[in-house]
């Protein structure tokens, strides 16, 4: 026999799995400080600490809920698709950590105690416990809930409770999810009195008719408990019988109205909370009460970059609310059952969740998937049995809309048998299961990383059938009817996701796109210290784990400390559920909700000239009704003597319970006058040697390489053509879609500068170079032609690519400057205050910006390519005195304290140390950022071509003194 951490079986003596919900019955929370200690092996590790007496030797004090990887026993492991244990299926190897924890509780006076429950609800990944002694089960399945009978074992006065937690397990093969391995009791754990005639499980079904606004109530119970709801006049409703309500207000995620109900016996009350809302698949499409959804949702994995997936409610909570500022109105609980009271703030807060099932057997794709578990009917039970713990436990929110039954797992016959006993069990909710592409098991055809063209593609309904449903019509035709779904989408490690707007666009124009899932919400970084206290994030590696997946975790739209990343930001603005256009002095609005009006919002304008506020005020919110839209006429505004834009924005009218009024929901930017052409000024001055120096107006040039010295005052190192960018993790991309790995490879990472002729005249300083990477003869012919007009200095660059480039696109094409230490501050006139790249540039609204170089800065958790400002037209480098640029047309910049080859090779920002200068880029053009992490690469209208280009820049060095 199997030791019980080995064998096939999903647990032993515990309950039948049930809703979880909270009644007027005895609670007791057993969270606390335990004792704990930790042994190497399962075997090895002695049973000493069940009784009352002592406990063995070597126990030490442990937070329950934790992780004990967290607390300085042993370390977090991360892993993307590889087992951390040989693939050996049901085994694990014999090292199997192993957490023995033990604490003495007592029972409250009067408990009722027969029938308690233990209740664990959750345990990574294998766990048995004991009262008092006796040993009440075993169970698997990290991240769902267990229940054992306690009440024969529980004694009046001090109890002893004693669980033994193995790290590994035959259910980890199931647990393959791309995330840190985290063993422990991470979830609280409950002594739950279930009194006589208490109430034992139930299921309210409460759907809603759009077409009578009628809403239908039943509830199923084990108990004779009678169901109230005073809002609506309901009293004392049996189970089993359906009621008929003739008004009620229907749940969506936008208004999720609740219904404060309670099912009681004379022995136990429920207090519920009741939405209605009726789920259907009908025309091809999701549906809630009728109406189609176009999820814009996250994935979100449980992370605390202090306790891992032992979360906080406040956490919790901040997670919500920051999806909700954000415009998200979805969540996919990739890749297990969140903790339950995330999903009472969902039906609380409002959101769609797609809620998943604990199973993923990924590291099978590197056994050619032999054995893999979701295929072999040895494994059923345990498949099964998850499936049930999670639909028993969520069933009664209204927030859940789809069951899904895991992820990348491949396909297999166990897949079917979950699907077949949850519709049986739920027929009120479509089920999810994207990585059989033969989709028989699925209500959606759901794909992850599609490209953009794809998604078009399928929108249109042109796709091809996937090679699952060849041979088998009546299969593939099921296929196509079903509603589309990007389950994943848009990789957000690192700087980026790119392409964010082309996806949504996509999704507004093709109804059959029912929107999709951004990967993912959040960085899976460790909070740590460097040796000197420096504050950096961890991730795979970096606690000697190995094997690693790297910095694969660290992909989310929110930083570890759950600070927004730019990504999070450009998602906002893409999400907005209001857009706006205008056209001659009407501005049309039209409302993307699904079922809110637009009376919650007000609505505002101003008017800027070259970036300064000269007229605004507020503007008619009509209350649009949902997907519609109406036209609200402007105000006449005044001329601008410079570049005049109007931005409206609009912002919550009231306080909604996830953000206060004023809170901004969307905006528009529409440009209304176009900066005044500026009269090129003929050269007032010719360029002339000097020794080893060129003169050219108040500048200074080496007359050997024509690089600029001096401007006036300013002292730098002249600007030169820069085409390097330190690679993110975009760039590096996966497998064969490293654009970074070609950039090295072509050497753009070490280009080389040959002057070949520094020429001053009376028109002023030419300077030819040709710029090419050592082994190749690719190069980059570069022209500087520099003028004097005045106090300013025009630099016209450009640049002819010779020799063969193929498919290479640039990094960055512009030049690079070094200025003094003590330049600090920047203020521009352009798109900010975030950074901004060619595909997720929609966050950035022009304006005039002001910041601290560090401020520019964006500290993602793995250095690299960041802090670009686009769409600039002047901007001002501050120091002793300052350096003014101003474009002939847009151009971008970075300024940055370290070098790109800085950036490049530190692991955490920690690494990067400040030089004795400012490195100031100024980019004509970036290439885009794309999400070839895992997924497609730029578009190509965000792909930097090499091509022959011209631009050029006015600079002038100003006193400090007349900064404004
Ligand atoms: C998906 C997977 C996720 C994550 C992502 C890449 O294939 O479902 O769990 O690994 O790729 O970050």
């Amino acid at each position: 026999m199997p030791p019980y951490y080995e064998d096939l079986s999903p647990g032993t003596g515990r309950r039948p799995p049930r809703a979880a919900f909270a009644s007027d019955a005895g609670r007791l929370d057993l969270s606390g400080t335990w004792l704990f200690r930790l042994s190497p092996t399962a075997e090895g590790a002695p049973l000493d600490f069940l009784g009352p007496g002592d406990p063995g030797p070597g126990f030490t004090e442990l937070p329950v809920p934790s992780h004990w990887v967290l607390h300085g026993h042993g370390t977090p492991r991360y892993t993307n698709t590889a087992y951390p244990f040989p693939i050996d299926p049901p085994h694990v190897p014999d090292e199997n950590p192993t957490g023995d924890h033990r604490l003495v509780f007592h029972l409250p006076a009067g408990w009722r105690g027969p029938g308690s429950v233990l209740r664990f609800e959750g345990v990574d990944s294998c766990f048995r416990v004991w009262l008092n002694g006796r040993s009440l089960g075993t169970s698997k399945g990290s991240r769902l809930p267990a229940e054992f009978d306690a009440g024969a074992a529980l004694r009046p006065g001090a109890n002893v409770l004693a669980v033994r937690v193995h790290r590994w397990s035959s259910g980890s093969y199931l647990e393959d999810q791309d995330m840190w391995w985290l063993p422990g009791i991470f979830r609280e754990v409950t002594l739950l009195e279930r009194p006589e005639g208490g109430i034992g499980d139930f299921f309210v079904h409460a759907g809603f008719d759009p077409t009578t606004g009628r809403g239908t109530l039943r509830v199923d119970t084990d108990a004779p408990a009678l169901l109230t709801v005073p809002e609506l006049g309901v009293a004392d409703l049996p189970p089993g019988r359906e009621l008929v309500l003739p008004a009620v207000e229907p749940w969506t995620a936008e208004t999720p109205r609740r219904y404060e109900a309670r099912l009681a016996t004379p022995a136990e009350c429920v207090t519920l909370h009741l939405g209605f809302r009726t789920v259907s698949i009908e025309g091809g499409l999701l549906r809630v009460n009728g109406t189609p959804l176009l999820l814009r949702g996250v994935n979100r994995h449980e992370h605390d970059p202090d306790h891992g997936r032992a979360l906080s409610p406040a956490t919790m909570r901040e997670d919500l609310l920051l999806m909700k500022r954000h415009n998200v109105n979805a969540v996919r609980t990739s890749h297990y059952p969140p903790h339950p009271a995330f999903l009472d703030l969902c039906d609380e807060l409002g959101m769609w969740v797609v809620d998943e099932c604990d199973i993923e057997t990924h590291g099978f794709i590197h056994a050619g998937w032999r054995g893999n578990p979701a295929d072999d009917p040895a494994w059923e039970p345990m498949l099964l049995d998850r499936m049930r713990r999670m639909v028993e436990r969520d069933k009664n929110h209204p927030s859940v809309i789809v069951w899904s039954l895991g992820n990348e797992s491949h396909h297999g016959r166990n897949f079917g048998v979950l699907a077949e006993w949850t519709r049986a069990r739920d027929p009120g909710r479509p089920l999810h299961y994207e990585r059989d592409r033969s989709y028989r098991h699925s209500d959606f055809y759901s794909l992850m990383y599609a490209p953009v063209a794809e998604v078009e593609r399928i929108g249109r309904r042109e796709e091809e059938a996937p090679p699952e449903t060849a041979g088998d019509p009546a299969l593939e035709e099921r296929r196509r009817a079903l509603p589309f779904l990007l389950c994943e989408y848009a990789h957000a490690m690192g700087n980026g996701p790119g392409s964010l707007a082309a996806y949504q666009r996509a999704f507004e124009a093709h109804p059959r796109l029912q929107g999709g899932f951004v990967w993912e919400w959040i960085d899976h970084g460790f909070r740590r210290r460097t040796a000197d206290g420096r504050e950096y994030f961890a991730y795979g590696g970096d606690f000697g784990d190995h094997p690693h997946g790297g910095n694969f975790c660290i992909d989310g739209l929110v930083f570890p400390d759950r600070t927004p990343s730019p990504g999070l930001t450009e998602l906002k603005k893409v999400f907005q559920p209001l857009a706006m256009e205008l056209s001659g002095d009407r501005l049309r609005l039209t409302n993307r909700h699904a079922f809110a009006d637009l009376s919650h919002l007000r609505l505002s304008w101003t008017l800027e000239d070259e970036g300064v506020p000269v007229a605004g005020g507020g503007l008619p919110a009509p209350a649009v009704p949902p997907g519609q839209a109406a036209e609200v006429p402007m105000p006449r505004l005044p001329a601008t003597a410079g570049e005049g834009l109007l931005t409206v924005r609009a912002e919550l009218a009231a306080d909604q319970p996830w953000a206060p009024a004023g809170h901004e929901v969307a905006w528009e930017q529409f440009p209304v006058s176009p900066a005044p052409a500026a009269a090129p000024a003929p050269p007032s001055a010719g360029a002339r040697r000097r020794g080893g120096e060129v003169l050219l107006g108040g500048a200074v040039f080496d007359a050997r390489t024509g690089l600029l010295r001096a401007l006036g005052p300013l002292r730098l190192r002249g600007p030169r053509l820069d085409v390097w960018r330190a690679p993110t993790d975009n760039d590096r991309g996966m497998g064969p879609h490293s654009v970074a790995r070609d950039w090295r490879r072509a050497g753009l990472d070490r280009m080389e500068h040959r002057t070949e002729a520094v020429e001053p005249g009376p028109g002023g300083l030419r300077v030819h170079t040709r710029v090419a990477a050592a082994g190749f003869e690719r190069a980059l012919r570069v022209r500087y032609s520099w003028s004097a007009h005045g106090d300013a200095l025009r630099l016209a660059v450009h640049v002819l690519p010779e020799g063969p480039w193929e498919e290479l696109p640039l990094p960055r094409l512009g030049v690079g400057l070094e200025l003094p230490a003590e330049f600090g501050h920047v203020r521009w006139f352009g798109r900010g205050p975030g950074e901004a790249y060619p595909d997720s540039s929609k966050a950035a609204r022009v304006g005039l910006f002001d910041s601290s170089v560090a401020g520019l800065q964006t500290p993602y958790v793995v250095p690299q390519e960041n802090g670009h400002r686009a769409e600039v037209r002047w901007a001002e480098f501050r120091g002793p005195c300052r350096l003014r640029v101003e474009g002939e047309g847009h151009f971008g910049f970075t300024a940055r304290r370290w070098t790109a080859a800085d950036l490049d090779a530190a692991a955490h920002p920690t690494d990067l140390v400040e030089r004795d200068r400012l490195f100031v880029n100024l980019d004509h053009a970036q290439h885009g950022l794309g999400s070839a992490s895992c997924g497609p690469g730029p578009l190509p209208e965000h792909r930097l071509e090499p091509a022959e280009t011209r631009f050029a820049l006015l600079f002038r060095a100003l006193p400090a003194e007349s900064a404004g």
